[in-house]
């Protein structure tokens, strides 16, 4: 438990306080429209990261470099703290009131969190998927593909929506079962579908990272092949991160992996982490063991 000074010390200092520091790392290339080119990539560095929802901490001094250009899953019994861990990686954890938190995310070694960075310049350099999918039903398949570039006020010639919609549907796995309708409503598509769809959206503004919270829990065993198909060929240019409660599936689609814990009501802590054969073949843990061996959560 945390002690009474801890928390009024503590609480008050809000998101990221944490003074960037120089980065070397090269700038995105970006294409005319503000767009970053693909094919760049990008690392991202969680540093200490401890998380509240009033005053109830929930991570405490989670540290884990997720790799560029690699999936890295996170595993854990849930309430954890992986979403709530994911949500920190592009700013979302913030959009909760009650939500605090201390330490740094880096992007390329750049600090998402300094308060000279735009709130939107991370969510889109660093793109998310839900547990359930959320088109917009009412919208066509087209319009959801493109959908995100409104937010990022990127406006692009017609020829170059067309192209863009093509290549965001192919790299989600979804161009052949609707490239004959793209006007129809996105809500009409299955679930699988409808994930798949909501990927291509998230790839529309070029994310340099990609995360996946258990974007499979919600569908049947061959959607959720075709959803790690995809997540495969797009790990060639975008950096993922997944949460899942499918052993099966991080042992099958990621390099690195990050056992979360939280113990009798303590906050979530990292356990171990690695690469995935290593963790699952010889952990170092015993409750690493147990929790991949299935034994508990
Ligand atoms: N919006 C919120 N307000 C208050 N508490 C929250 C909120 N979201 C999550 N929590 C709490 O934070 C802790 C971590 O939750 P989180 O959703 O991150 O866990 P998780 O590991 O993703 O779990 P699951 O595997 O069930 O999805 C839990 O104790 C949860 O009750
Ligand atoms: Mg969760």
């Amino acid at each position: 438990m945390d002690s009474a000074a801890d928390q009024t010390t503590v609480l008050p200092a809000v998101e990221a306080t944490i003074v960037p520091e120089a980065t070397t790392a090269p700038e995105a290339t970006v294409a005319p429209g503000g767009v970053p080119a693909p094919g760049v990539l990008a690392q991202l560095e969680a540093r200490e990261i401890t998380a509240w929802f009033g005053d109830h901490k929930v991570l405490d001094r989670v540290s884990l470099t997720m790799d560029a250009g690699r999936i890295t899953a996170l595993i854990g019994p849930s309430g954890c703290g992986k979403s709530t861990f994911l949500r920190i990686l592009n700013r979302m954890h913030e959009l909760v009131p009650s939500a605090q938190l201390a330490g740094e995310v880096l992007l390329d070694g750049e600090d998402i969190y300094d308060p000279g960075r735009r709130l939107i310049d991370a969510r889109r350099s660093i793109g998310m998927v839900f547990q359930k999918p959320n088109p917009f039903p009412a919208m066509s398949i087209q319009e959801n593909v493109l959908a995100g570039l409104k937010l990022t006020g990127t406006r692009l010639k017609r020829s170059d929506k067309d192209d863009l919609v093509e290549s965001c549907l192919v790299k989600g796995g979804l161009w052949n079962e609707v490239k004959d309708r793209l006007d129809a409503p996105g809500g009409g598509l299955s679930g699988g579908q409808q994930q798949r769809l909501c990927i291509a959206r998230s790839l529309a503004i070029r994310p340099r990272v990609l995360l996946m919270d258990e974007p499979c829990s919600a569908l049947d065993p061959t959607s959720t092949r075709v959803i790690e198909e995809t997540m495969l060929e797009l790990a060639r240019e975008v950096t993922i991160v997944i949460v899942t409660h499918n052993m099966q599936q991080a042992a099958r689609v990621s390099d690195r992996c990050a056992f979360f814990l939280a113990s009798q009501g303590q906050p979530g802590v990292i356990v171990e982490h690695g690469d995935t054969e290593a963790m699952f073949q010889s952990p170092q843990d015993s409750r690493t063991y147990d929790y991949v061996n299935g034994r508990f959560g």
